[in-house]
């Protein structure tokens, strides 16, 4: 899909917005991510983490899980932002999959800086997908 300049500026400034609220006591790495659904809402999503460490839970499944649960299932866009533009994690790879490998992912640093764009197929190549259960 075809996104325009003013697209990616909202939904990536939606996650920079979010991400002053992640809980990050352990790890100090807050991250925000925003998810655009196919009706053109947009929900949000930051990191929660645990003093039992592995019950943290990222942004990226935060926001997804958000929109999941009020109905929506289908994404065009997820904006992830972090201080250092980093790469969503595997497991949060595979929850993108779930729901579309078309799925345009930006990946931005703590001032909105667009660092990398590309597909949820490009970012998780060979994926098990809801297909392979068919
Ligand atoms: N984290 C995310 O929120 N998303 C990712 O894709 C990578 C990692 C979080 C988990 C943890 O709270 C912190 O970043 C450091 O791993």
């Amino acid at each position: 899909m075809n996104l325009t300049n003013d697209e990616r500026r909202t939904l990536i400034q939606a996650a920079v917005e979010i991400r002053k609220r992640a809980y990050v006591p352990y790890s100090n790495y807050p991250v925000g991510a925003a998810v655009r659904t196919k009706t053109g809402k947009i929900y949000t999503g930051v990191n929660v983490e645990n003093a039992a460490y592995p019950h943290t839970m990222c942004a990226e499944r935060v926001a997804i899980f958000k929109a999941v649960s009020e109905g929506e299932t289908e994404f065009d866009v997820v904006a992830v932002v972090t201080n250092n533009g980093g790469s969503p994690c595997g497991g949060c790879r595979q929850v993108m999959a779930e729901f579309g490998l078309d799925t345009i992912v930006l990946i931005a640093d703590g001032s909105g800086n667009l660092k990398k764009e590309m597909s949820v197929a490009d970012l998780l190549p060979e994926a098990f997908t809801p297909k392979h259960l068919q």
